[in-house]
């Protein structure tokens, strides 16, 4: 399969980060996290990271013109080399109409959008489980929390976007991690048609 060109929309601590890797690996083309990228800003002290840094730590959404700059090259990068799992990105309809208004021309829009969809409980869960381990600033208990309405409020008008324009696949995320990417996986090929364009 070429150029494939995919990206994952679901809460904080869905599994897109999880799945995205195992998607891209199983079809040879690059995970591109914004989460990622702008963590590693931050960690360089970057012009982006100095900007980020206060949103992420708020759990509230970075300004969308710092997002699509930081994504421009790794995306035009990848998209050369065969394509993209995009984790993290577009996180807003402006995001996906600003991103679509410049793949479009190029023949490089995103082919399909797969939602990850779990319960917010388990979200709680998971995260704070994660917060004990890991120690992401952002996992705490309130953070988590407002990140989730975050993505509520912003994120999910998202998933009507890609419906409405048949684009959209669900997968049931609650399930364990092997099962989720497996159904990831048959669900894309059954939707070989979008993969075609
Ligand atoms: P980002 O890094 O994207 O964080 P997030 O959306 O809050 O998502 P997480 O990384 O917490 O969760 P995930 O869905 O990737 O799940 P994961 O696989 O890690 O964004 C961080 C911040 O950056 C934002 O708040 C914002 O400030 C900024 N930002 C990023 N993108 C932006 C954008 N486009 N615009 C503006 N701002 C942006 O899994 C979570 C945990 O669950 C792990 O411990 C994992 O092992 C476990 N797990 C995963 N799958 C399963 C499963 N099936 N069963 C059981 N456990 C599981």
């Amino acid at each position: 399969m070429l150029g494939v060109r995919l990206l994952l929309i679901g809460a904080p601590g869905a599994g897109k980060g999880t799945q995205a890797t195992r998607i891209a690996d199983h079809f040879h083309v690059a995970h591109i996290s914004s989460g990622d990228l702008l963590r590693a800003h931050v960690i360089n002290n970057t012009a982006i990271g100095r900007t980020a840094q206060d949103y992420m730590e708020r759990g509230d959404l970075v300004p969308d013109e710092v997002v699509l700059d930081m994504l421009r090259k790794p995306v035009t990068e990848a998209v050369a080399a065969g394509g993209y799992v995009l984790d993290g990105f577009p996180r807003t309809v402006e995001q996906a109409e600003a991103a679509y208004a410049v793949a479009k021309d190029l023949g490089v829009a995103v082919q399909v959008a797969v939602h990850l969809a779990v319960d917010p409980a388990s979200l709680l869960e998971r995260l704070v489980a994660r917060g004990q381990e890991s120690g992401r600033s952002d996992d705490t208990p309130e953070i988590i929390k407002h990140r989730i309405d975050v993505y509520e409020q912003r994120t999910k008008p998202l998933l009507d976007y890609y419906a409405e324009r048949e684009r959209l696949i669900t997968v049931n995320g609650e399930r364990p991690i092997d099962e989720v990417t497996w159904s990831v996986i048959v669900q894309l090929q059954k939707a070989q048609r979008l993969l075609a364009d």
